[in-house]
């Protein structure tokens, strides 16, 4: 495959190791079904407090697609598995119009506790601050660490800003091949939320079309 772009080094600040509370609950030996385990106990930031479980990623070890998205919804905190709410089905249709296949992708989350504030009796997600992606981050770094993907995709801005650097514009560089240090390649799209959100009909078919575009770019073999 042909990588086009090289991610800026912003995203060598992020890297660095940071003091953090989540590193001293890895493993030595990780493996995904440990680190799920481990992160069950995880309270390096304050989103744990409001949350039903810790929302650890899915997926085979020998993946080699990885999807990251944002932050846990509001089923995903009730059955405990990342994507599996109204973003997740429409997800899982777009992974099927693009002919991948669901037991090679492995999905996970910038941040693994769900964040939201009350309205009404509803539960509505908030965006994770910067802080809490920090956090997070170890967890999300031993998943990479584990799985080994051939190729990363991040879902919406979070994902791709918390990767590939804070300066990152997913509008100006979506279904690009990108250079990272993280896997052979990463590419960034936009989240499924986003799709549900377009009011208009018409508007949001093109949406998903665009969709399906950027996720049929991703290789069939490796
Ligand atoms: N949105 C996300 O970013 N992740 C999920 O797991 C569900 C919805
Ligand atoms: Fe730990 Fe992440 Fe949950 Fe914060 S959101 S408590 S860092 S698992």
């Amino acid at each position: 495959m042909r990588i086009v772009k090289r991610a800026g080094a912003a995203h060598l600040k992020v890297m660095k190791k940071q003091p953090n509370p989540a590193n001293e609950l890895i493993p030595k030996s990780p493996t995904l079904e440990r680190l799920q385990a481990a992160a069950r106990n995880c309270k390096a930031c304050d989103l744990w407090k409001n949350a039903t479980q810790t929302v650890f990623g899915e997926g085979k070890a020998t993946a080699k697609i990885m999807l990251i998205g944002e932050v846990p919804g509001n089923r995903e905190d009730i059955e405990g598995k990342p994507f599996v709410g109204p973003a997740g089905k429409l997800l899982d249709a777009a992974l099927a119009e693009a002919g991948i296949d669901p037991t090679e992708v492995y999905v996970t989350n910038a941040v693994k506790h769900f964040k939201w504030e009350p309205r009404g009796k509803r539960r509505i997600h908030q965006k994770p601050n910067a802080a809490e992606i920090a956090a997070c981050r170890p967890w999300l770094d031993a998943e990479i660490a584990v799985v080994r993907p051939r190729i990363i995709v991040c879902l919406g801005a979070t994902a791709a800003q918390a990767l590939l650097g804070r300066d990152f514009r997913v509008t100006q560089h979506r279904g690009e091949f990108l250079k990272s240090s993280l896997s052979p390649v990463v590419m960034a799209t936009v989240h499924p939320s986003s799709i549900l959100r377009v009011p208009d009909e018409k508007m949001k078919e093109d949406e998903m079309g665009r969709f399906i575009a950027d996720l049929k770019r991703i290789p069939k073999s490796f």
